[in-house]
């Protein structure tokens, strides 16, 4: 069981399946999804200063600047919400990022337990994120097969709003993998390192997926 102030990274290729499973962690261990996706998205509907800022580098698959997100990162950790640990989802994604969450995670005497890298080969990537359906009202993420929106819309934060993702479109899509390999995968050399990776084969039902995640942080 993971215990107070302890947390755990998510990475993967965009798709991987991060945001759903990190709604199921969270839900089982009592602590919270951070993900920088939903907070950025969450700006930008709003049109904050952060927000305005970070929509073209979202709409055009690219990843918005290390300052922006390291600043917004800092604010939000120290928040009352997070204090029985948090997940990172999408966060790190640089070498500079890691390093700047390393710097605050020693800083607020947090403990990293595990890094799970979600690995999914690109064919499916693109497969999942073109069936994505996402809810603007509790922030999770559907599929059209795999895990059909509820119907009736009503779930447990009230009725869903059901919308498809400007950046999953299959060109942008394709721009996110490259990003993803090229500027976020030496983060899987950097946590082999330190010796908290874990390997998790992200091909399969969700629960069997879940199963593989349970081994690692148990
Ligand atoms: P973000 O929102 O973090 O997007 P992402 O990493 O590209 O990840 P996704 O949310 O697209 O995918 P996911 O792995 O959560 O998959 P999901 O569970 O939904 O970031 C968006 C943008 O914000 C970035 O491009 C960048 O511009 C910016 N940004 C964010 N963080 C940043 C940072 N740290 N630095 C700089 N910029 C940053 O699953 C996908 C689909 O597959 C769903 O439809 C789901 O139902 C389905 N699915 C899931 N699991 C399975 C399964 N086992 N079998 C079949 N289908 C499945």
């Amino acid at each position: 069981m993971i215990s107070k102030m302890k947390n755990l990274i998510f990475i993967g290729p965009p798709g991987a399946g991060k945001g759903t499973q990190a709604e199921m962690i969270c839900k089982n261990y009592g602590i919270r999804q951070l993900s920088t996706g939903d907070i950025l998205r969450s700006n930008v509907s709003k049109m904050s200063p952060l927000g305005i800022s970070a929509k073209s580098f979202m709409d055009e698959g690219k990843l918005v600047p290390d300052d922006l997100i390291i600043n917004m990162i800092k604010e939000e950790i120290t928040k009352p919400e997070y204090s029985n640990g948090i997940l990172f989802d999408g966060f790190p994604r640089t070498i500079p990022q890691a390093v700047a969450l390393d710097n605050l995670m020693d800083e607020f005497g947090f403990k990293l337990v595990r890094v799970l890298l979600l690995e999914v080969p690109d064919a499916e990537i693109i497969s999942r994120l073109s069936g994505r359906r996402s809810c603007r009202t509790c922030n999770r993420t559907f599929h059209i097969l795999h895990n059909p929106p509820p119907d009736p819309k009503e779930c447990d934060r009230g009725v869903c709003d059901i919308y498809q993702r400007e950046d999953d479109k299959e060109e942008t899509i394709l721009k996110r993998l490259s990003v993803y390999h090229n500027q976020t995968s030496p983060l899987i050399e950097y946590y082999e390192n330190k010796g908290k990776l874990a390997h998790i084969n992200g091909l399969g039902t969700l629960e069997e997926v879940y199963k593989l995640i349970e081994k690692e942080i148990e």
